[in-house]
Order: structure tokens, then C-alpha cells, then sequence
């Protein structure tokens, strides 16, 4: 499956362990684990191909039964690989909550935005969700601009896990009431 939208640089495409080498070349960062594992040793730096490999195999186990759903970010210009977007924590027509990374190389050119905008249009139109959420950590400014930037709006602070007082999670949430974005999407197989 792919989404689309008129007027984008990238867009979705599910996810496949055909990936999995352009997967862990763009997440092999340290500082980019960090923020995607939400502290679960999932993923942790370093990070080879095989690792990713099983990595995806797991997501795919969890997309097939429906509590996830993973996809690739991709260049429309030539398809090319530069990060990955998907929902979790799915509570039928009730919400989920994304995730969302990009390559180093491919950052501070609103990719991610685009990504995210997508996801909301599907989460919100297809799958019917009363609300959307981020979890970030207090650290992550990237995200949260680019969190508040789509008028997501912070909920709660995160005081129970690990290291908290050095880096507390946060809650963001946009709720189906106050989602805006006339965005057209075009999803369909390729
Ligand atoms: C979080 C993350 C995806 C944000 O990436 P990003 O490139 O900053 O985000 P965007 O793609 O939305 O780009 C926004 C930046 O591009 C700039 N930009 C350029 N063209 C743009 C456009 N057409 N639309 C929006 N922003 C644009 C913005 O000004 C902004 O730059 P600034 O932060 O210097 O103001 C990235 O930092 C990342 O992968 N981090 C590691 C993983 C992570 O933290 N994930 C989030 C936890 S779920």
C-alpha cells in the first residue's frame, strides 16, 4: 500500500524487509535510536542489517494482526529510502500513537511533516480515530516543533519512566475535533 498527497516530496509505503538495508544505513545513529526505541532495547545502537531485518519481521507479525501499522518514508522524486513513519498502540477507532524518523541526511526539509500529515489524514479519514499521539522526549526539540508546528497540542508529562528527571516523556495529542488539514490523500497498491 502507498499514500500520497498532491504537491509532497515523499511519500508512504509499507514497509518491507526488502528494507531492511536501507533501514539500519539511516537509523544507525545513536541519538536517532534513542528517540525511536522510546527506551525499549528494540533497537539500540549499533545497529546492523540483520538486527533490522528481525526488527522488521516483528512489526510485520504486529501490521498483519492489525495493532500497527509500518511504513517507509520515500522520495517521489526517485523512491529512495529516508526514514520511516507508522501507527501503534492501536485502540480500534479510538486512536494510536506514531512514530516517526528520518535519516540524518534528509532533515530540515519538512519530509517528516509531510509523513506525519499522512498519517493523520489516514488515521483520521480511513481508520476513524477520535485522536492521534506523540511521545517525546523532553530533549527532542525536533520533534516537538515539528509536533507543535501541526497544532498538536501537549497533554502529559511522563513521570514514571527511567531517567526521568534528566529527560521526561511527553504527550502530545491531536484530537479528531480539532484536526484541520483539508489534505487530499490518494492511497492505492503499487
Ligand atoms: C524528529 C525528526 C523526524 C524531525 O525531522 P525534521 O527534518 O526536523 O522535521 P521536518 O521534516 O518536519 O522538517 C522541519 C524542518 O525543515 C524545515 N523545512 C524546510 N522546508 C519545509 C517544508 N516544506 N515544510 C516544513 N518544514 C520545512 C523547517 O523549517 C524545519 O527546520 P527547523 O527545525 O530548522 O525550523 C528528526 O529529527 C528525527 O528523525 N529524529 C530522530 C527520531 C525522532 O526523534 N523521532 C521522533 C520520535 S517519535
Amino acid at each position: 500500500m502507498e499514500v500520497r498527497a498532491d504537491g509532497f516530496s515523499v511519500y508512504l509505503k509499507n514497509l518491507s524487509i526488502a528494507d531492511a538495508a536501507d533501514f539500519a544505513k539511516q537509523v544507525n545513529d545513536p541519538e536517532t535510536l534513542r528517540n525511536v526505541s522510546n527506551g525499549q532495547p528494540i533497537l539500540s545502537y549499533p545497529c546492523d542489517e540483520e538486527r533490522v531485518r528481525m526488527f522488521i519481521g516483528k512489526i510485520l507479525s504486529s501490521d498483519t494482526l492489525g495493532h500497527t501499522f509500518s511504513f517507509s518514508i520515500r522520495l517521489v522524486e526517485d523512491g529512495s529510502f529516508v526514514g520511516c513513519a507508522g501507527m501503534g498502540d492501536i485502540l480500534v477507532t479510538k486512536g494510536c500513537s506514531i512514530l516517526y524518523w528520518l535519516g540524518k541526511d534528509y532533515r530540515g526539509r519538512g519530509y517528516a511533516s509531510e509523513a506525519v500529515r499522512l498519517l493523520l489524514k489516514c488515521g483520521f479519514t480511513r481508520l476513524n480515530f477520535e485522536f492521534i499521539d506523540a511521545e517525546v522526549y523532553k530533549s527532542n526539540e525536533n520533534s516537538i516543533s515539528l509536533l507543535k508546528r501541526l497544532k498538536f497540542i501537549q497533554i502529559k508529562m511522563d513521570r514514571e519512566t527511567k531517567d526521568v528527571e534528566k529527560d521526561p516523556r511527553i504527550i502530545f495529542r491531536m484530537k479528531k475535533e480539532d484536526y484541520k488539514d483539508e489534505l487530499k490523500i490518494v492511497v492505492g497498491d503499487r
